[in-house]
């Protein structure tokens, strides 16, 4: 993946530092909507994966949608071409400001994860004489099988409204007359990698589905967010994921009635792949047994490791010595400040460039300025 022009660009310039290919962005894209294309599959991208506007700008240019979870989020999608009535917006807690943001832009649908939000927008429209499209985010009671903190669509969750709540939620929908009912909206988690997990969604989509014909709402948009998993593992053998298997899942599946339109938020699938953190080694330190490798990347750069024990490939980028194993660890002040234990890579000596793969999902969305360090900056393959 890392052309010789490549790497020597990254010696000239300062480290850490996010690069992203946008060949591969693009080739992942355009398999990604050929792949929903065979099935007339709607798809919003989940802007909280990564949201540079450089990104966000090829991405609405194919004609993608958006998901949002932040009035700001909402903001850099619609400055950043993604059409408002594309633009979906969920999260437990939305401030009335993030709403009113959301309501005056005619964003497609607000996803509603409580019967208080419900009440709370249909008193904010009554204020501002409009209407608002809804879905309901439900909890489909299907477990992910990926980290807890990343599984989302189990009762134990914050998100979304319970199945025993369904028929308050039906009443109070009765008694609001700004809210309409668009969509019924399902998210159960990400780095989802057992793909029948998908098909367990689909069976309980269809039966919380007919369950709300059955009660007189026929929807026109199902939503099944996102969470396709990638392969950390082979980030340039496996660099596109399995969009074919997973999208054919929903279109053997799901039984849509009358109009209804199924739905996707994909986030990482799109864009973990095309990213890389590259970071120079400063210090390499004999211990106990172990060696660090020190680099001047840190876990406020990239925190997934020390969040969810994720694991990313790391490889030397100019050394081409014997194989020796590392502990590759950062700056910053926290013991889990490291990137991998027991890494293999060539004999790695102080300015070694190296890079931590699959960066680009949740990386630069995700760091923060702890011990004051600066952000990472970011480079594009088209820069080069
Ligand atoms: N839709 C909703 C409602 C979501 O909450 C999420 C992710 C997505 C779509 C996109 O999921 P994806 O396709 O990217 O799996 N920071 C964690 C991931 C958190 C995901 C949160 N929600 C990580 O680094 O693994």
């Amino acid at each position: 993946m890392f052309r010789t022009e490549i790497i020597e660009k990254f010696g000239q310039v300062p480290t850490p530092l996010y690069y992203y290919d946008l060949d591969l962005l693009n080739a992942t894209i355009s398999r990604c909507l050929l792949e929903a294309g065979r099935y007339g599959f709607h798809l919003h991208y989940a802007l909280k994966a990564n949201s540079n506007p450089k990104i966000l700008q090829i991405i609405s240019a194919n004609g993608m949608g958006a998901d949002c979870v932040s009035g700001n989020e909402v903001r850099a999608a619609l400055e950043n071409g993604f059409p408002a009535d594309q633009i979906v917006f969920a999260g437990v807690g939305k401030t009335d400001d993030e709403l009113r943001l959301a309501l005056k832009h005619g964003i497609q649908s607000i996803n509603v994860e409580s019967i208080q939000e419900m009440e709370v927008i249909n008193g904010l429209c009554e204020s501002m004489g409009l209407k608002s499209p809804i879905s309901l985010r439900l909890i489909p009671n299907v477990d992910a099988h990926t980290h807890r903190y990343i599984t989302t669509g189990l009762e134990e969750n914050k998100f979304g409204i319970l199945p025993w709540q369904f028929d308050s939620v039906l009443e109070k929908l009765r008694s609001l007359e700004k809210l309409e009912l668009k969509g019924l909206h399902f998210h159960i988690g990400s780095q989802i990698t057992d793909l029948d997990v998908f098909k367990s969604l689909c069976e309980r989509v269809n039966e919380i589905n007919a369950w709300f014909i059955e009660q007189g709402y026929l929807t026109d948009i199902i939503n099944v967010g996102g969470g396709l998993g990638v392969d950390y593992g082979k980030p340039d053998k496996c660099s596109i994921p399995d969009f074919e298997s997973y999208f054919r899942i929903f279109g053997d599946l799901i039984e849509l009635q009358g109009r209804q339109q199924l739905h996707f938020e994909p986030g990482r699938a799109v864009v973990a792949q095309c990213g890389s953190l590259i970071t120079r080694v400063l210090f390499v330190k004999e211990a106990v047994n172990t060696r660090f490798a020190i680099v001047d990347a840190g876990m406020n750069d990239l925190i997934r490791p020390a969040l969810y024990q994720s694991y990313h490939k790391i490889e030397n980028l100019t050394s081409t010595g014997e194989k020796r194993k590392y502990d590759v660890v950062g700056p910053v002040c926290e013991s889990s400040d490291c990137f991998g234990k027991s890494v293999v890579m060539p004999e790695t000596l102080r300015g070694d460039l190296l890079a931590i793969r699959s960066t680009g999902a949740y990386g630069q969305t995700m760091a923060s300025r702890y011990n004051l360090r600066d952000l990472a900056a970011e480079l594009y393959s088209d820069e080069i």
